[in-house]
């Protein structure tokens, strides 16, 4: 990016600071692209816009404005080198959070983006509210000065628009994290009109795949009468947008790590002992932020299905749910909490015995390293989503299991090698409808989530894989996430960044 000045828009931040016995904390939210985009502004020495959702994040003695200049020491990644970044946290009235973001972002985009039609929820005060966070995120971009605006996701659709309009000489790319939809499903969003106009502020807009920057291009060509839809982009307000493709993926040698460390294999440990898990029986295994476009619910009921179409699995496996709560604001992911609670705790009462408990619920606060543990013991994983732009449960499951792992040297140097897992590796059930199945399936074993007895099949099929099989897919599924791996989609972005546009204008 040369010296250029880049300024990351997303809704979440990167450090919350909150409170502990009333001395104020940090926080780093998990996951890779956090720790991948914090390095790239690091580098930069630029600005990160983002709500201030901490409870401490205003405190004066923390953050004066709700500023904090993070010394590269204090990022991600200890590099004393780079110039470390500006965090520029926007205070957001509550109403107005309620509005935009468990309003608009969550009740209207969020299940428009994800085909679901019965969560829409159209009120006449999230719009303005969406379009007012929107203005005062662009505002706060404006201030830094940039040359280069990266926006991510859903949340900020109008921002690119606003920032144009104050500085129509900058760079702006924003990467699109959920699915787009087909015009025909699209047309639900009262404004879906003003929202592609906001979008197409934007020098190039990107997505994980193909299909769905083509629903983008159609959707644009059906709802922004003055816009044309060319096969070198999108021509709007005498500029050329490219809609393009990037699958994101994982950093997996940090996942393999995280699989093969002692905090793992002790996560591990005391959940056998909390749950009595037999170590003979097979684990299945289901990790979700609970929210209904995960299919849990579609999960739990195939497992039902399962046990009482073949009752000698009884005693055969135990399924572990790890559930964490999400978006607690919006009704539907309460009753969705409570739906997912009340089908294991029946799965428990109608096929358990005096020794077999059937399904466990985990609802613990874990860390990388823990959660890693978890995939690592796990026999089969189920990936079961309605629809996901992608999923990376799916990928850090297969970073997580089985051998041989590239960086097991490297893992065990750093003294993270555990010494009690060399096993053979699990099977991987998966969703056709996950971004992930483009590149995971069929080495992954495909399901159709709604189609309750092939699903329950397939879960058969995966317990009851031989070892040789396990290990080709196992084979196969790492090369694939290693080849689209987090790395891989970081430099297709700062090239779409860069202005190398070739990357962005040959997907098209
Ligand atoms: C999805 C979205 C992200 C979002 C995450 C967690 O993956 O694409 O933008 O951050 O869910 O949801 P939350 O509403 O808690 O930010």
């Amino acid at each position: 990016l040369g010296d250029r000045s880049l300024v990351v828009v997303s809704n979440r931040e990167p450090y919350v600071h909150g409170y502990a016995d009333g001395e104020p904390t940090v926080e780093r939210p998990a996951g890779g692209l956090v720790t991948a985009l914090d390095g790239v502004v690091a580098e930069t020495g630029g600005t990160w816009v983002a709500w201030g959702s901490g409870d401490a994040d205003f405190d004066p003695a923390v953050a004066p404005d709700g500023e904090v200049e993070l010394p590269p020491e204090s990022t991600a990644q200890d590099d004393d080198d780079r110039p470390g970044y500006t965090l520029a946290r926007l205070d957001l009235p509550r109403r107005l959070v309620e509005n935009y973001y468990y309003g608009y972002s969550n009740q209207v985009l969020w299940p428009i983006c994800h085909l679901e039609a019965d969560p829409v929820t159209v009120d006449p005060e999230f719009w303005p509210a969406y379009r007012e966070a929107n203005r005062r995120f662009a505002e706060r971009a404006v201030d830094a000065d940039p040359d280069l605006v990266w926006f991510q996701d859903y949340h900020l659709g109008l921002a690119p628009k606003y920032v144009r309009e104050a500085r129509p000489d900058a760079r702006l790319v924003q990467f699109w994290h959920v699915p787009w939809p087909t015009p025909d499903f699209f047309e639900i969003c009262p404004q879906a009109t003003e929202l592609l106009r906001g979008l197409l502020g934007n020098d190039a807009v990107g997505f994980h795949l193909e299909r769905y920057a083509a629903n983008f291009r159609d959707c644009v060509a059906r709802f922004v009468p003055e816009a044309e839809v060319t096969d070198s982009g999108i021509r709007y307000d005498g500029r050329t947008v490219a809609a393009y493709a990037s699958p994101i993926g994982i950093d997996t040698e940090r996942v393999a790590a995280n699989a093969r460390s002692d905090a793992a294999a002790h996560y591990w440990d005391r959940i056998t002992d909390r749950y009595d898990l037999d170590p003979d029986r097979p684990v299945v295994l289901g990790v979700d932020r609970l929210d209904y476009t995960k299919g849990v619910v579609e999960r739990l009921d195939a497992l039902s299905h399962l046990l009482e179409t073949n009752p000698e699995l009884a005693g055969e496996f135990t399924y572990v749910q790890k559930g964490t709560r999400t978006r607690e604001g919006i009704p539907a992911y309460r009753r969705y909490y409570d739906a997912v609670r009340d089908r294991i705790a029946e799965l428990d009462r109608v096929h358990g015995t005096d020794d077999w408990t059937p399904a466990v619920y985990i609802e613990d606060d874990v860390d990388d390293r823990e959660l890693a543990g978890l995939y690592r013991n796990a026999d089969v994983a189920v990936v079961s989503s309605r629809r996901d732009g992608m999923n990376l449960v799916a990928k850090e499951f297969v970073a997580a299991q089985g051998r041989p792992f590239p960086n097991a040297g490297l893992a065990q140097a750093k003294g993270l090698e555990s010494p009690n897992r060399d096993r053979v590796p699990g099977a991987l059930v998966l969703s056709r409808f996950v971004g992930a199945a483009e590149s995971l399936c069929p080495a992954a074993l495909p399901v159709n989530p709604y189609d309750v007895s092939t699903f329950a099949e397939t879960i058969r099929t995966a317990l009851g894989m031989g070892e040789p099989e396990r290990h080709d897919r196992m084979e196969s599924l790492q090369a694939s996430v290693r080849e689209e791996d987090i790395d891989a989609w970081l430099a297709t972005q700062l090239d779409v960044l860069a202005g190398a546009s070739q990357v962005a204008a040959a997907d098209d």
